[in-house]
């Protein structure tokens, strides 16, 4: 007997929106290639793995998971803004850096609303733009990097509302200075917001980090416990903002969606500086490593100040030929970017020395095979 079932009527906005994946997560890759990853170097997860301490915190806290999170996070935001040198009342929590881009799209933006972004950068952003009904319009990358003149020449003549900036920038893992996210900030049209996601902001040098007034309505920064901390399956970040801003996100955030592992795992990693430190030496030695894998194999790698390297084989064709062929022949994950001209590039997580030295041996075994068209 055949049933009749009704049609789903979703809303105006989703049911235009394409089925999109931003990511396709490295265990649907394991599915489909009908093996486990043996160097998973893709996601630019922490190969190091978080602090022991922040792992005992949150073992710990397995004790006390029958009772709901603080949603107030009170003591990792009192943490978090004593670090900044700020106070927690300017400290927002998230669920990663993912989730607050979502909620500050979702503060700052109506439907129709432009944004801009660079062409090809981290995709977060324009998913939850497009999911909120904004319209992105975008400068490209100059010499790899962030173009901060250009994006806010654009944000000026489009009337962007949000201009979003990685920094240090993934997919490329270029940086630019303080001074030119200052002058990109002074130059943001009337009302308009700079979303500054700084990710990757521990790898980075002084340099490229500026001073900020917290209360300044004119930026948002956004920080994240998934990459030096190491935390990425625990999803916490948080964002450094106006007051008002964080008193914005509690009328519509999600209160007890940062779990209480993760707030206590974050508050341990905070207060185990030396062990991150550590971790941030291994990553710099692992991106020398790279390039000197690269050079070995007469390929360049892109500058980066994170804690992945984005290596340049020569073409489009012959970067997604990697990607593929190191996943289904080597088991290798790695990603490359989506869009012209980076997109001649793979993008390589910082492994551990083993995980780099298969990866080396891989890529150019690999290489060999791709240009001998075997
Ligand atoms: C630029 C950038 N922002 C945000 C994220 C995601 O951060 P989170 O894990 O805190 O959501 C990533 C992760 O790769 C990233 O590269």
């Amino acid at each position: 007997m055949s049933r009749t079932l009704p049609p789903l009527r979703y809303s105006r906005l989703v049911g235009a929106l394409p089925a999109v994946v931003p990511f396709i997560p490295p265990e649907a890759l394991e599915r489909a290639n009908g093996r486990p990853i043996k160097v998973r170097i893709g996601a630019n997860e922490n190969s190091f793995g978080p602090s022991p301490k922040a792992i005992a915190a949150m073992a710990d806290a397995t004790k006390r998971i029958q009772w709901y999170c603080d949603p107030e996070g009170f003591v990792l935001r009192r943490a978090i803004a004593e670090r900044h040198n700020v106070s927690r009342d300017n400290i927002a929590l998230g669920a990663g850096a993912d989730d607050l881009l979502g909620l500050l799209v979702r503060a700052f933006m109506n439907p129709g609303d432009r944004v801009a972004t660079s062409f090809g950068a981290y995709p977060t952003f324009l998913f939850h733009v497009n999911g909120f009904g904004g319209k992105p319009v975008a400068t490209p990358y100059r010499e790899d990097r962030n173009d901060p003149e250009a994006l806010a020449t654009l944000a000026r003549r489009r009337k962007a509302k949000l201009v979003y900036l990685s920094n240090p920038d993934n997919p490329t893992g270029s940086w630019v200075s303080a001074e030119s996210q200052l002058r990109l900030i002074d130059r943001l049209p009337p009302g308009a917001i700079l979303v500054l996601d700084e990710a990757y902001a521990d790898f980075a040098p002084p340099e490229a980090l500026p001073t900020i007034d917290p209360e300044d309505p004119r930026i948002i920064r956004l920080r994240t416990f998934s990459k030096a901390h190491g935390m990425a399956g625990a999803r916490i970040g948080y964002a450094i903002a106006p007051a008002e801003t964080v008193r914005a996100f509690d009328k519509i955030r999600h209160h007890f969606g940062v779990n209480r592992l993760a707030q206590e795992g974050a508050l341990a990693s905070l207060q185990d500086p030396d062990y991150i430190a550590g971790v941030i030496r291994k990553v710099e030695e692992g991106r020398q490593d790279y390039k000197r894998i690269a050079e070995r194999l007469g390929l360049k790698t892109l500058p980066s100040a994170t804690n992945f390297v984005a290596i340049d084989v020569g073409s489009a064709d012959r970067a997604k030929a990697a990607m593929n062929r190191l996943l289904s022949e080597e088991d290798i994950f790695v990603r490359m970017p989506g869009v012209a001209p980076l997109n001649r590039c793979i993008r390589v997580t910082v492994g551990t020395p083993a995980d780099r030295k298969a990866f080396g041996a891989a890529l150019e075994r690999v290489l060999t095979r791709i240009d001998a068209g075997a």
